[in-house]
């Protein structure tokens, strides 16, 4: 199965072909392109959707060329064209749908709408060998979820962020700090030589029962022990973003611990930009063993926007006859877990 996968739901625009068999997990990246378009936002401190709708208009058509060849295919060689649907900046949805709806009207192929959040919750699946059910952790700059997934479309939300998610709260602290944008990397380089016991910083829901998360406290508190901050002490930066990491690592190993109390499983997976942090991936390990379970997460490089996660998804639902209408409509919010 061969599928054509688009990404623009943010600031990167993201185009990929997978390869995959009839079933199970792995399957073979033949392109995987991404446009990053930081450039374009960067002096405005952030993205803005109008530039991004355009930005992503005006580089999908040359992408999609460019991972065709890449891939030696022709369009008539795909089983299927994947894009996502939703959640997102909706200018941006609906260059890549449109683009998506276009080339499966021409060319009579099936189109999958994904879901944004489903990308990233499959990925693991396209490089790993992990069955379903699995608990999941799903970091994004715009979400920060705990969910059973136990098969494309089929997801039960255990907890989620009351306000803010973990990856803005990166990107607001490296923000404040002057690290740049987005906030995740800089952080962790910076932490990297950082002393992680110097700060005690407030750890949201902490050892509260269920699922949930908050970081709104700890946004509050990074920003006020900031204001105390010597200036021009790259030492005291350090030791900030070592412990503010410490901290989100802590967080995230007390909800999986109960997650996993709850709702027993052996794997757990992480994913979403956050996920690319190896710090965060070696205190998830940690919970994971001490509850029997394995952590598994995609390769860095898979963990922030890719097309290559949305060409999976298309692949998953694909074979389960998941396929959507010319007439499906982006989706600004889409939850994941539709009764939640
Ligand atoms: O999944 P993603 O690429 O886009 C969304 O769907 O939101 O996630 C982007 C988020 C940003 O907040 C970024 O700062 C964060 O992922 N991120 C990281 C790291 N790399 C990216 N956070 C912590 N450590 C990282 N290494
Ligand atoms: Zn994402």
């Amino acid at each position: 199965m061969r599928m054509l996968g688009i990404e623009t739901s943010c600031d990167e625009t993201a185009v990929a072909v997978v390869e995959a068999g009839d079933r199970g997990p792995l399957g073979q990246i033949r392109a995987n392109l991404i446009y990053s378009q930081l450039g374009e936002h960067r002096r405005f401190g952030g993205v803005v959707p109008e530039i991004a709708a355009r930005a992503h208009l005006e580089r999908i058509d040359g992408l999609v060329t460019q991972a065709l060849q890449e891939a030696r295919l022709g369009l008539a060689d795909l089983d299927g064209v994947a894009a996502t649907g939703g959640p997102g900046l909706i200018g941006g949805v609906m260059v890549g749908l449109m683009t998506a709806k276009a080339l499966a009207f021409a060319h009579d192929k099936p189109l999958i709408a994904v879901n944004h959040l489903e990308g990233h919750a499959l990925s693991v699946r396209l490089t790993e060998d992990v069955a379903f059910p699995y608990l999941l952790l799903l970091v994004s700059g715009g979400h920060c979820q705990l969910l059973a997934v136990r098969g494309p479309g089929d997801y039960t939300r255990l907890g989620t962020t009351i306000d803010d998610a973990a990856g803005e709260c990166f990107d607001k602290t490296a923000k404040l700090l002057g690290l740049g944008f987005p906030g995740g990397p800089a952080i962790e380089r910076a932490a990297a030589g950082g002393d992680p016991r110097r700060f005690d910083l407030p750890r949201p829901m902490w050892r509260k029962p269920g699922c949930d998360f908050s970081f709104s406290g700890l946004k509050t508190a990074v920003r006020q022990t900031i204001e105390k901050l010597p200036a021009g002490d790259p030492k005291a930066v350090a030791d900030l973003c070592a412990s503010f990491q410490r901290t989100v690592g802590d967080v995230f190993a007390d909800r999986c611990a109960n997650a996993l109390a709850a709702q027993p499983m052996d794997t757990l997976v992480v994913a979403g930009g956050v996920a690319a942090n190896l710090y965060l991936r070696g205190r998830l390990e940690e919970v994971a063993a001490r509850h029997g379970a394995r952590l598994v997460a995609p390769p860095v490089k898979l963990c922030t926007d890719n097309g290559a996660m949305i060409a999976w998804a298309g692949i998953e639902r694909l074979r389960l006859g998941q396929v959507d209408d010319l007439a499906f409509a982006p989706r600004p919010r889409w939850p994941l877990a539709e009764a939640a």
